[in-house]
Parts: C-alpha cells; structure tokens; sequence
C-alpha cells in the first residue's frame, strides 16, 4: 500500500505521514524542498521517502513526481499561509495561493492518476474560511470555496477513484495555531459548541475515514467542534 501524501513535511500533513507510516504503510512525502523533504522522511520510523515539489509552479509538477510509481491514495495538504485585505491588495500574493491550491492541487492529480487503480482515493484540504471569513481571508476563502467546486467536479471525472475534501477548522495543536497566545485560542475555543478545537489527530481520523470508506465521494467533510453552528 503506497500513499503519496503532498506537503507531508509538517503539520496535518506530517501527522497522517506518520500515522500511514506506522500501519506499514510505504509513504512518500512532499516538501517545496527536496533536501528537507528527505530530512524529514529520513527522521520518520517506517518506509518513508522524501520528494521536492513546488504546487505554484504548475509545469514543473509532473517532472518533480516522476519518482513516485503505484498510488493507492493521494493526499494533498499543501498550503502558503495569505493574509490579504483587498484595500492593499498583494495581486503576486494571490496569484501564488490560486495557482498552489487550484491549479497545483489538480495538476497532481492529473499527474498522479495513470498510477493509481479503481480502488484508489484521494483527498484534498480547504478550510472553513470558506464560510466563516476574517479580514484578510478574500484569497484563502476564495481557494477554499474552489476546492469545493474541484472536488466535485472530479468526483464525477475520476470516477470509480474516489476524491473527497476535508475543510478544517483551526486545528489547535497545528504548527500555525498551536504558538499563538492563549488569549488569542481561548477567543475561538469559546466559539466552538463544544469549547475544543480540533486536534491534528482529530483530521487523521478523519483522512483515514475518507481514504477507505467505498460509500465516500463528492463529500466535503467539516471538521470543526460546531464552529459554524455557534
Ligand atoms: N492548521 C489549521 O488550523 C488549518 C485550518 C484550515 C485549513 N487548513 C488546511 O489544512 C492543510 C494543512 O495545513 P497545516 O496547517 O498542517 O499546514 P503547514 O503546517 O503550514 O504545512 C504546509 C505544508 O505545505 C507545504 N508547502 C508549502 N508551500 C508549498 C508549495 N508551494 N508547494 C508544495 N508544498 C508546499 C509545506 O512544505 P515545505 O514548507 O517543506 O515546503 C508543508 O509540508 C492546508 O491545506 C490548510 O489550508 C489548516
């Protein structure tokens, strides 16, 4: 069983690595950077192997995989973090951010479909800016709504491969979140209903569900302690 798991070299990304990893799972994982990709692989128990691939340069994409044979599931966690306000907007700034989560996000599975079988699986990150937005989120909820439309889309072009998006919300053990100050994630824990943020484990439960339940496909998984009911 080979799962590629792209922008697998820290954070949720780096979690479901390990987690695969664990099982007996060969893994490969993905970085910008292939040497600290390969650091990373390298300092991970399991058959672990590290790949350099940059998602905003689109056309390098498929020579970057070429070292990647079978897939039986493709995960895709890669993301450039974007705080934007369209009063001063940074037009390369979204640029890079629309191109490493549409285009890139797509370009890799386009590259990495010859190699995966009928019973292969595929998912994709978004997130919850989607629907609930902050000032300075115009691009991240923009590519977030976007994956909605891919995952869709390629639900029906893929098929019987399943593609399915898990849409975080701030995850407070994560490598961006889990620094901030108290006061800062005690604001948004009083906002879940449940006053938890999900946890990285939380989201590789969650990935694992969708890698291998035969019934899931099209889905746009939530995963966010009742944020957006609260
Ligand atoms: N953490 C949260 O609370 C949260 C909330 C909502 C949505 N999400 C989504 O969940 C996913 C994982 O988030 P995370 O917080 O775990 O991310 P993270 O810790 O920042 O990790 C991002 C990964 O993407 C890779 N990457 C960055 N730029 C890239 C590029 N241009 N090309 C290829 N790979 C690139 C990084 O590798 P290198 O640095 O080695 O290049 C790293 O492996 C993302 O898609 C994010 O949008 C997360």
């Amino acid at each position: 069983m080979t799962t590629v798991i792209i922008g697998g070299t820290s954070g949720i990304g780096l979690e479901v690595v390990k987690r695969r990893a664990a099982r007996g799972e060969d893994v490969v994982l993905t970085g910008r950077d292939t040497t600290r990709a390969q650091q990373v692989a390298s300092s991970l128990e399991g058959s672990v192997r590290g790949l350099g691939v940059d998602l905003s340069d689109p056309h390098g994409i498929a020579v970057a995989l070429t070292g990647i044979d079978a897939v039986d599931h493709l995960v895709i966690a890669a993301v450039e973090r974007d705080n934007n306000v369209v009063r001063h907007y940074d037009i390369d700034r979204a640029v890079r951010l629309v191109t490493l989560k549409l285009v890139g996000y797509t370009e890799v599975v386009h590259t990495l479909l010859p190699r995966m079988h009928d019973e292969s699986s595929i998912v994709l990150f978004g997130g919850l800016a989607k629907d609930h937005p902050y000032p300075g989120s115009v691009t991240v909820a923009s590519v977030n709504g976007g994956v909605v439309g891919m995952v869709h889309a390629l639900a029906l072009e893929l098929a019987p491969i399943r593609i399915n998006a898990i849409h975080p919300g701030i995850i407070g053990d994560s490598p961006f979140w889990s620094d901030k100050p108290d006061v800062i994630l005690e604001g948004y824990r009083s906002r879940t209903a449940t006053g938890r943020l999900p946890s990285m484990e939380d989201i590789t439960g969650a990935v694992d569900f969708l890698l291998s339940n035969r019934g899931a496909t099209g889905i746009q998984l939530g995963i966010d302690n009742g944020w957006l009911l609260t």
